[in-house]
């Protein structure tokens, strides 16, 4: 049987770049800036002003840890300040506040976002004196309530850095938010490394442009911040003109994917619990909450036993991780340690058919039947799947 890999990552084709690579030839600029890396900003800052239905500003970066570092520092003007942020959440979120400085205080989430809210935010700013920053992060691509967070801004004057790394197409920018996006290849729109910055206020993404050019204030001249190398390069910038250029294709070709995987898995597991979000959002992982008496672990070897991937993304919380223990925790992470036990990625790329999600299901539903007595008790489960069926990216 085709095993089925969790992941495939969905770049622009060879034949896709080399328009951009002649063009790279042909200016001699390979970096600093240059005319894709300014092409590449423009399109996407058109992009997030629609969905946001106001203008923005957005500057690259190389990644999103360096972009989440950068716009805190330039949203911040104390050092060695306190920064709430959700425990459940890729390390890259916790190192941009160490590495820009500050102290990342953690906090649990909501049980049916996943997320970080502003109530939770504002119990813990009660709890612990001295948070300066939020940085609440866009679990699995759930776009964050950027209306919610800029009350929380307005109502207490500490500003807000939204980690959407895998959000493009779902996160709105606030009206004081700064929001950070990864490029990343796993992501919906890759570039390979990459990622942008983007907020309303100009100034602060100016100042993120500055300390990603190690603060200078104009081309060789004075440096005003003390700020690292955390540009993209013009061949990022190419992959991701070409990947922009896909987007129609590949965001109608995730939504389906997720439209079919909804489905299947409430036609066959009632169960299992997708992440409370938008419908319509554009997603790169499928990540289910099994029931209270399934363990991830168990479930992810019985697939493994089927040739399924699985993947336990963002599992332990930040706060389990041997370099994190001495953070300072907001509140006991009750949600947070049951999710822990109980997340887990599924098969998510459109190079999945129908068939392939019908074989996840029925996995699924086997290991469901046999109530989680693991991989020997499952052993005799009736395997059902097919291996018929045109890849999602197809399917009209
Ligand atoms: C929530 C979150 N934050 C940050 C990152 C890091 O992004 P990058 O690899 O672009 O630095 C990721 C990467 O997957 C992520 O999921």
């Amino acid at each position: 049987m085709n095993p089925i890999p969790v992941l495939k990552p969905d770049m622009p084709s060879v034949e896709d770049l080399l328009p951009y690579l002649r063009r790279i030839d042909e200016a001699q600029q390979y970096a600093n800036f240059g005319p894709l890396c300014l092409e590449l900003e423009k399109r996407l800052s058109a992009d997030c002003a629609a969905l946001s239905e106001q203008p923005v500003a957005l500057t690259t970066v190389a990644n999103c840890t360096v972009g989440l570092q950068l716009a805190l520092m330039a949203s911040v003007d104390r050092p060695r300040v306190k920064v709430l942020v959700p425990s459940l959440t890729f390390p890259g979120t916790v190192s941009g506040i160490l590495q820009a400085g500050f102290e990342p205080v953690l906090a649990d989430v909501d049980p049916s976002r996943w997320v970080l809210t502003p109530e939770i935010a504002r119990a813990a700013m009660n709890r612990v004196r001295g948070i300066r920053a939020i940085m609440p992060v866009a679990a699995f691509g759930g776009a964050l309530d950027a209306d919610a967070w800029d009350q929380l801004t307005e109502d207490t004057g500490v500003p807000v850095v939204i980690d959407a790394a895998g959000a493009f197409g779902n996160q709105c920018i606030g009206r004081h938010t700064v929001v950070a996006y990864s490029m990343h290849a796993t992501k919906a729109l890759g570039a390979g490394e990459g990622g942008f910055v983007v907020a309303r206020d100009a100034e602060i993404v100016a100042r993120v442009r500055r300390l990603s050019n190690f603060g200078y204030m104009s081309a060789g001249g004075l440096i005003s911040d003390i700020g690292v190398n955390g540009k993209m390069s013009e061949y990022a910038a190419a992959v991701g003109l070409a990947a922009l250029d896909r987007w129609p294709e590949i965001s109608a070709a995730r939504r389906r994917l997720m439209t079919a995987y909804r489905q299947a898995l409430t036609d066959t597991c009632p169960e299992i619990v997708l992440q409370e979000r938008a419908a319509g959002g554009v997603y790169s992982l499928g990540v289910v909450r099994l029931p209270d008496r399934l363990r991830a672990e168990t479930v992810a070897e019985f697939l493994a036993s089927r040739g399924i991937g699985s993947r336990r993304w963002y599992c332990p919380g930040i706060y389990a991780h041997p370099a994190f223990l001495a953070l300072t925790q907001a509140d006991d992470h009750v949600v947070v340690k049951h999710l822990d036990q109980h997340l887990l990625g599924l098969p998510f790329h459109l190079q999945m058919s129908l068939a392939d999600i019908e074989r996840v299901t029925a996995a699924l539903q086997a290991i469901l039947a046999l109530g989680g007595r693991g991989r020997a008790g499952v052993a005799k489960a009736t395997r059902s799947s097919s291996s018929r069926g045109a890849h999602l990216r197809a399917v009209g």
